[in-house]
Parts: structure tokens; C-alpha cells; sequence
């Protein structure tokens, strides 16, 4: 990293940064270009719900002029009776990213670990890296269309696991049972289960979600968010689950207004419209039926799906075809990482967009 804007004579700012910072790629979001069709970023495919956009709209000047609860106490009530959990064991952040950022600084010192199956969301990696600790990478099982636990994942000594439950990029959902194992094994370990798409396992009738657990395993930390299921990426809103205790100390580590005003009463709105939720969780299941049934069509594979996206196998043209679907104007999601690059990623997205995206691809196949 240079920095032409300084004279050869004077130190840049650059030569300040801590190594760390200095030397890492950092975090590569996906593709935000509005005028694609983005089946890229496993957004809700539906628009939010009538009662968030009423909301918006009822959003007074005294909303904007003051600061915000810094606490979110309406949206931690609203959240804790719909989880049938206490206010206590509700922290709310600024997208579930916020939570994650919270957790590797509440947790994790240099040099300490923190382990998680892979391949999985890339952030857990970014964070640890900026936290000095140590990620430890352990690769999935696959068994045919499952993706199974690495059978190590508790005996690494990591202070910290965490994974994606259905898991990012693979879609794939461990069994609820499995997991509170782990947290039993785990027992001088945070366990993290970020549940960022457990809505479409639980629409599709399958009990995914360690939540109702929570009181039994005070070493569990669950994670939700309200960007995929209730369409509200664009707002920032996570949830994160745990003990009071636990909770109490990471109020101390989060940004004093971590989850605006507006987005507070979104939430609360979202948490309210139960039925048009649970709608559009069908709708996107009924999608994804389709588009699976499309691409099954074409002889392609992908690992059993609990989300709103597939991990679909191309092989070695799956650049060229992530390339060729965008010059038509279909964003999909393609990684240069060994272990995912001749995959693509495919978002379920409106009844229209799938069409198109169908369409293309049965062009290239
Ligand atoms: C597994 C997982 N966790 C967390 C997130 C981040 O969600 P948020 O928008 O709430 O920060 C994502 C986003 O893609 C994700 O895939």
C-alpha cells in the first residue's frame, strides 16, 4: 500500500497502521449494483412488510433530531416476546455483522482461538484477523448432498466457536440435537450459532433453531437477523441471544448508539407482522422449489438447501458463467477461494428474476 498524496520526505499516516491492518485484504462484500437483478446477497426476495413501511412513514423529526434508546428496550421487548425469551438475553446491533464485531472484541485476545467449520460466512475470518486471535479452519464432512461437522471442531481448545446455522455459502443445516452437543463439549467455550437464515429451515417445518434452548446451555450465544427473511438489509438490524449475564457484559463493548432510531421502530414493526413474514418465508421456499427443480433440469448438483439460496457445482467454467450472467444483467455470487471456485452461489429471488435467471443459464448449459 503506497500513498502518493504525501511529499517523499514525510512519513504517510500508511506506515502508522498497525501491521494487521496494513497487511490484510479485508472483508470483500458482495457485488451492490442496483440497476442487476442481485440474486447475490440472499436479501429477502419480497418487499418488507406494509406495517415497516407505514412505520417509516410515521417516523417524526423528534426521531431524527434526538439520539436513539441506546439500549433498543422497545425492540428487545418486542423481540424477547416473540422468542419467548427475557428482555435481558436480547442485544440488538447494527445488522448481525454489529453482534459478530462484538462478540470477537468482547471474547477474543491476540493469539487466542476461535474455530468454525469451513467454508463459511467470511467475516468470521476478517474479524479475526483484525482481533489478532487465530482462526481455526476445519473443513465440513460432505456425504453426498449433507455437509457434516468436522468431528474436531470441540477439541482445538478455541475459546470461541462459531457457525452459520443453515450455513453460508453451502445452505446446509446441521441438526439442532448436534449442536447443543457441541455446546455440551464445548463446555469452557462460547458457542456461537448465527441463525442469519434459520426463518426459511423453520418455514420449511424443520425445528432448526437453538433458541428454545438457550436457558440450558449457558455457554450458547444465538445470532438472527432481520436481512434476509424480513427484507431489511438496507435498514441493519441483528439480534443477538444469550444469557443476562452475558449480555450485560457485551453492553459494555458495543457502540453507545448502535442501532439507530428508525431502524428500532422497523424492528419492532417487522417483529409485529407475524403473518406477512411467515408469507413470505413460503413464498421463498415455493421459489426456491421451482428454481431447484430448473436447475436439477440442467444436470447440475448443489448440496441439500435449508436457505433462500443454492450452492450450485459448475466446475471449471463457473467464472466464465458468473461473467456471462452478468453482462446480462444476473448478479450472482462467485468466490477465487480453492474451495469454492467452481461453485456459484444463487440467491432465490422474485418469481420474474428466477425466470430470467433460468433462462440464462439454459442458454449456457
Ligand atoms: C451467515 C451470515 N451471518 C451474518 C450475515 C450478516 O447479516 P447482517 O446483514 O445482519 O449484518 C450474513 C450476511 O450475508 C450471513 O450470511
Amino acid at each position: 500500500m503506497s500513498d502518493k498524496t504525501v511529499p517523499p520526505n514525510r512519513k504517510s499516516p500508511l506506515d502508522l497502521l498497525r501491521p494487521t491492518v496494513r497487511d490484510m485484504p479485508g472483508y470483500t462484500p458482495g457485488e451492490q449494483l442496483a440497476d442487476l437483478v442481485k440474486l447475490n446477497t440472499n436479501e429477502g426476495a419480497f418487499g418488507p412488510s406494509p406495517q415497516v413501511m407505514a412505520a417509516l412513514a410515521a417516523i417524526g423529526d423528534e426521531s431524527l433530531r434526538l439520539y436513539p434508546d441506546p439500549s433498543s428496550g422497545k425492540l428487545r421487548a418486542a423481540a424477547a416476546a416473540r422468542y419467548g425469551v427475557a428482555p435481558e438475553q436480547v442485544l440488538a446491533g447494527n445488522g448481525s455483522d454489529d453482534c459478530l464485531t462484538i462478540l470477537y472484541r468482547a471474547f477474543l485476545d491476540g493469539g487466542q482461538r476461535v474455530a468454525c467449520p469451513w467454508p463459511t460466512y467470511g467475516l468470521y475470518e476478517t474479524l479475526a484477523v483484525l482481533q489478532g486471535a487465530q482462526l481455526v479452519r476445519l473443513p465440513f464432512q460432505q456425504i453426498g448432498r449433507r455437509f457434516e461437522l468436522p468431528p474436531d471442531l470441540t477439541k482445538k481448545r478455541a475459546k470461541m466457536i462459531i457457525l452459520a446455522n443453515p450455513n453460508n455459502p453451502s445452505s446446509t443445516l446441521i441438526p439442532v440435537d448436534e449442536l447443543r452437543r457441541v455446546c455440551d463439549q464445548a463446555a469452557k467455550s462460547v458457542v456461537v450459532v448465527d441463525e442469519a437464515y434459520v426463518d426459511f429451515a423453520l418455514g420449511a417445518g424443520v425445528d432448526a433453531s437453538l433458541l428454545p434452548y438457550l436457558d440450558q446451555h449457558p455457554n450458547l450465544v444465538v445470532l438472527r437477523t432481520f436481512s434476509k427473511s424480513y427484507s431489511l438489509a438496507g435498514a441493519r438490524l441483528g439480534l443477538l441471544f444469550a444469557s443476562a449475564p452475558v449480555v450485560e457484559a457485551l453492553m459494555k463493548v458495543k457502540d453507545s448508539y448502535n442501532v439507530n432510531a428508525i431502524t428500532q421502530a422497523l424492528g419492532v414493526a417487522a417483529l409485529g407482522d407475524r403473518a406477512y413474514h411467515e408469507d413470505c418465508v413460503r413464498r421463498t421456499l415455493d421459489e426456491r422449489t421451482h428454481l431447484e427443480a430448473a436447475i436439477g433440469e440442467l444436470g447440475l448438483t448443489w448440496p441439500e438447501a435449508a436457505a433462500n439460496f443454492l450452492l450450485v457445482e459448475i466446475g471449471e467454467r463457473a467464472e466464465e458463467i458468473y461473467r456471462t450472467l452478468k453482462q446480462e444483467g444476473l448478479l450472482v455470487r462467485w468466490w477465487r477461494a480453492p474451495e469454492l471456485r467452481t461453485k456459484i452461489r444463487i440467491s432465490v429471488g422474485k418469481p420474474e428474476d428466477n425466470a430470467r435467471l433460468i433462462a440464462a443459464l439454459k442458454k449456457l448449459f
